[in-house]
């Protein structure tokens, strides 16, 4: 497809970053019209980021961080965990899905699975350590264990107790089963315990200013005696204090991702850009300040922001697909502040010029598209059923058609699950596919590709 060349001219601000934590940022890649990495790859090199997440270990993304200097975290979707069980599987995907990159692409670390332990689902929850394991093993049969860490990020619903901070504590069960196992591994292997901490998700409306990192009374822990000002502090130090009752204390805390929405549902409480902005500004000063916090001081942490870019192909309430720094045509959603100077980007070819935003769904419209999390190997499934039936026409993902681009397996599955969605009467069922499909609200259609 002939790309037109587009410059975006970015405002600058410009935000001291010390050597300390590094802050990264997760590349997710369930929008429309988004660029094609290799535009986000030279993008990122303006900005304060020196770390990018991937959501899998997409081969044009690790191809396109070459040479960046970019250290890439890639990541193994849920579906594939339980696989990695099997030890020739796990040596096989390291041997083709990170081996063939590590070369010239600074990958740094695997993560197994997202949230894998709050997910409730016993497969997947006995196959995370030994999955962990095996990639480790893979690892060092590879010699790239020394560059290449695995770890996993958790959201903080592992922990039973987290108010006050001193009492944070992991979920009964959970905690010598599963959690503990996992914190000698990453000791073992010299790798961080990750978490995703989003104060926006603990916030009501009378602790906005505390999750901002506003001027506020603070929150006292009665236990410690310690004072927060800030909720992600908060946040941070409950896990601390669930690690160092079961002995962990000296293991490595790096926040997976962070991250507050630009727009969201009328009932979701402090949404909006000019909030959103000023939390990811104050969360990466603050983080990177080396004040640290009350329980772990003087010490600077790693974080990632999320995200990248809004992905309008998210389910779930408006929020979740609002927590973009960039529009999906690299325009600013508001200034974060992440440039490193004023830089004239050159963006193309991409897939359109235009920002498509996600039409309002009319009245009572349903869509079918793949989940986030959905493995490609089931998705590209999806694509051969659905294709497969006599009765419907797959023309428009085929070359040429007007679905074609973006050629990914997710914008293809996303058209084709819709189509046997809609062919059929748009039953909920008829979206399951294994639990890889959701129905939506919002229009996925963009340019001349129309989800009918
Ligand atoms: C790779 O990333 C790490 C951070 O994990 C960084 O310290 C290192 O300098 C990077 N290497 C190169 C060659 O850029
Ligand atoms: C648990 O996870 C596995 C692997 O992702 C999946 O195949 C299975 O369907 C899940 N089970 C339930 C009950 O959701
Ligand atoms: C383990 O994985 C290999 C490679 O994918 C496969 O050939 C083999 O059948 C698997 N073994 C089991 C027990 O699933």
């Amino acid at each position: 497809m002939i790309g037109t060349l587009l410059s975006v001219l970015l405002s600058v601000s410009l935000v001291k970053c010390t050597d300390a934590g590094g802050v990264g940022v997760t590349y997710g890649t369930r929008g429309t019209t988004l660029p094609p990495p290799a535009d986000v790859a030279r993008f990122l090199a303006y900005t304060i980021f020196d770390r990018v997440r991937l959501l899998d270990a997409d081969p044009r993304a690790l191809q396109a961080f070459a040479d960046t200097g970019l250290a890439v975290d890639v990541t193994v979707p849920n579906g594939d965990v339980p696989r990695l069980v099997n030890l020739t599987f796990a040596q096989r995907w390291v041997r083709t899905r990170v081996a063939p990159f590590a070369e010239a692409t600074n990958i740094s670390r695997i993560l197994v699975g997202n949230e894998v332990i709050s997910q409730a689902n016993r497969t997947l929850l006995l196959s995370l350590v030994p999955a962990m394991q095996n990639l480790h093993t893979a690892l060092v049969t590879a010699s790239l264990h020394r560059e290449i860490k695995v770890s996993s990020p958790h959201s903080l619903e592992i922990l039973s107790a987290s108010t006050p901070p001193s009492a944070g504590q992991f979920r009964d069960g959970y905690d010598k089963a599963i959690v503990k196992p996992l914190l000698s591994f990453l000791r073992a292997t010299g790798a961080p315990f990750m978490v995703n901490a989003y104060p926006f998700y603990g916030l009501t409306s009378d602790t906005l200013d505390y999750a901002l990192f506003r001027v506020n009374a603070g929150v006292m822990d009665e236990g410690s005696g310690l004072l927060y000002t800030n909720m992600l502090d908060a946040q941070l130090d409950a896990v601390h204090s669930a690690m160092r009752r079961l002995g962990f204390g000296d293991v490595d805390v790096v926040v997976a991702e962070t991250g507050w929405p630009s727009a969201g549902e009328y009932w979701e409480v402090g949404v909006g850009a000019d909030l959103a902005r000023d939390y990811n500004k104050n969360a990466i000063r603050h983080l990177g300040s080396g004040v640290g916090t009350p329980l772990m001081p003087n010490r600077a942490f790693e974080l990632s922001i999320f995200s990248l870019f809004d992905e309008n192909l998210k389910p779930g309430p408006v929020s979740e697909r609002n927590f973009g720094l960039y529009h999906a045509d690299m325009t600013p959603v508001y200034d974060a502040g992440i440039l490193t100077a004023p830089q004239e980007v050159v963006v193309g070819p991409v897939v359109s010029t235009k920002v498509t935003p996600a039409p309002e769904a009319a009245e009572g419209r349903r869509w079918c598209v793949a989940k986030p999390a959905a493995d490609e190997v089931a998705l590209q499934e999806n694509i051969d059923f659905v294709c497969g039936q006599g009765s419907i026409d797959c023309g428009a993902i085929r070359a040429g058609g007007s679905c074609y681009d973006p050629n990914n397996v997710q914008a293809h599955a996303a058209y084709a699950m819709n189509l046997y969605f809609q062919s059929n009467g748009q039953h909920a069922f008829d979206c399951d596919f294994g639990q890889t499909g959701v129905v939506t609200t919002v229009d996925p259609s963009y340019e001349s590709c129309k989800f009918t």
